[in-house]
């Protein structure tokens, strides 16, 4: 049994609620936890440059990652979630954490921590929590008291007004109460002086092999607001519903050339082997060589591989998965088998439910609890789950970002909540675009004025 000892340690700059948590234990977690302090200590130091990003309902940072590769600088960040943060921390020691509702996060300290003033910020990236909209969610309502956490970040707009914006959405918002959620927003942003577009993309379209369709809210007060939304690079243009292909980004019927879509094999074929349960949370890097792009890109920098374990699954679901073959799912388990609301399920329900991922194929969304009951997160060709490592590369995040949290199931949680990591560099690179775009047409302005007034002299 691991003996956890936590020790909290109040800090004055998040009002009285900021904790930095040390987690000590026997084993792997004891690695985790007690590095991911003193590595803090040490690298806090660390200066980054680029153009300045606060992350807002950071989780573990799939948005801040791919911000930070596209070259952006992610000075501030905010959770409330305290394994989201370890995570974070550990992986950007050049950031300051503000761990704590965003209802008490204050635009002035923000401002402060970041050494700019209001106005200055290049882009305020983060994603409200989505539950409320999400379709996974059957009472969903806009009066969700989660839906007023779209108010703080509002507030925060308006007290920081940032040149550019990107929020991140489950598709569902743009539905919700007719769609009146995101109305709501956009005449709001556009009363602070913001130009917004909101548009569905999809992650598969930007190269992780996984089809995860979110919705994007993007807004600038320096340009256009559709430079923002990145065109794809991979795949072709999925057919999608009525009421959703009004969102759909216009660029995706203008690039031919696309790059072929990743599959799971290209993305983790060079895993090693595990047995249901098994792995462990720091491990050598495997001697199989990585075979294709896609996981040579992964292992870039990584020193050791990190969490890949998976969860213990009980018996009967063993039994049941024996069954499952690769792409396959529910109806191909043996009636006798399944529980007893999936006994009256129809058999055109539920097609991810107990699936087991294909090769060849693409993950479905991935949601934040690894269990088969729910979707299909068994291994192509062992019977397991895929392990927290393994989601973490179909979600595109590279080996060397370590998740921590007490257990597997909040690591699960923060890489399924995350925006995969090619979708989030598409964006920041977009976003890094827009702004050079913008400063360009400004210096040529106030070129051209300048002249115009020196002719004027000159001809006075
Ligand atoms: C969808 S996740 C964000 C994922 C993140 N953008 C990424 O790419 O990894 C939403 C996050 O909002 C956080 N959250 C929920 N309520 C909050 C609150 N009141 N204040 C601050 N953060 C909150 C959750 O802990 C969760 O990590």
């Amino acid at each position: 049994m691991e003996r956890i000892r936590i020790l909290l340690r109040k800090s004055l700059r998040f009002g009285a609620h900021k904790y930095i948590k040390l987690v000590e234990s026997n084993g792997c977690h004891k690695r985790a936890g007690i590095d991911l302090v003193m590595e803090m200590q040490k690298r806090s130091e660390k200066k980054r440059r680029g153009r300045s990003c606060v992350d807002l309902f950071s989780g573990a940072g799939g948005l801040a990652v791919g911000f930070r590769k596209a070259g952006w600088n992610i000075l501030a960040a905010n959770d409330i979630d305290e394994d989201a943060a370890l995570t974070f921390r550990q992986n950007f020691p050049e950031t300051t954490f503000f761990l704590g509702p965003i209802a008490k996060l204050k635009a002035k300290d923000l401002l402060a921590e970041c050494n700019i003033n209001k106005g200055e910020l290049d882009c305020l990236i983060g994603g409200p929590p989505c539950q409320s909209f999400s379709y996974n969610n059957h009472q969903r309502s806009a009066n969700d008291a989660r839906a007023r956490l779209f108010e703080d970040y509002l507030r925060l707009v308006r007290e920081l007004a940032p040149k550019t914006l990107i929020m991140e959405n489950v598709p569902g918002i743009l539905t919700i109460d007719n769609g009146s959620v995101v109305r709501v927003i956009a005449s709001k942003l556009s009363r602070l002086g913001y130009a917004v577009s909101v548009k569905l993309l999809s992650a598969e379209q930007f190269g992780a092999p996984q089809i995860r369709r979110r919705a994007f809210i993007v807004a600038t007060r320096v340009g256009d607001s559709n430079e923002l939304l990145p065109i794809p690079s991979h795949g072709i243009s999925r057919d999608t519903s009525e009421e959703n292909r009004a969102y759909i980004n216009k660029h995706d019927r203008k690039t031919p050339s696309r790059k072929k879509l990743v599959t799971i094999q290209q993305a983790i074929g060079d895993l090693p082997r595990l047995e249901n349960g098994g792995g462990k949370h720091v491990r050598k890097m495997p001697s199989k060589r990585p075979t294709t792009q896609y996981q040579r890109n992964a292992r870039k920098g990584a020193t050791a591989l990190y969490n890949h374990v998976c969860r213990n699954l009980s018996e009967v679901m063993l039994e049941r998965m024996k069954y499952v073959p690769e792409g396959g799912n529910w109806r191909d388990i043996p009636r006798r088998l399944l529980t007893e609301g999936m006994k009256r399920a129809r058999s055109s329900d539920h097609t991810k439910r107990y699936g087991r991922l294909s090769r060849k194929g693409l993950s479905a969304t991935l949601l934040t609890k690894c269990d088969p009951h729910w979707g299909a997160y068994v291994h192509p060709t062992q019977n397991r789950t895929i392990s927290v490592r393994e989601a973490a590369r179909i979600q595109g995040f590279p080996d060397e970002f370590q998740f921590a949290g007490e257990s597997i199931s909040k690591q699960y949680a923060q890489v399924g909540n995350a925006v995969p990591i090619p979708l989030a560099q598409a964006l920041g690179e977009a976003a890094l675009k827009h702004l050079r775009r913008s400063e360009r047409k400004q210096r040529s302005a106030t070129f051209i004025r300048s002249s115009v007034v020196t002719k004027r002299k000159r001809a006075a």
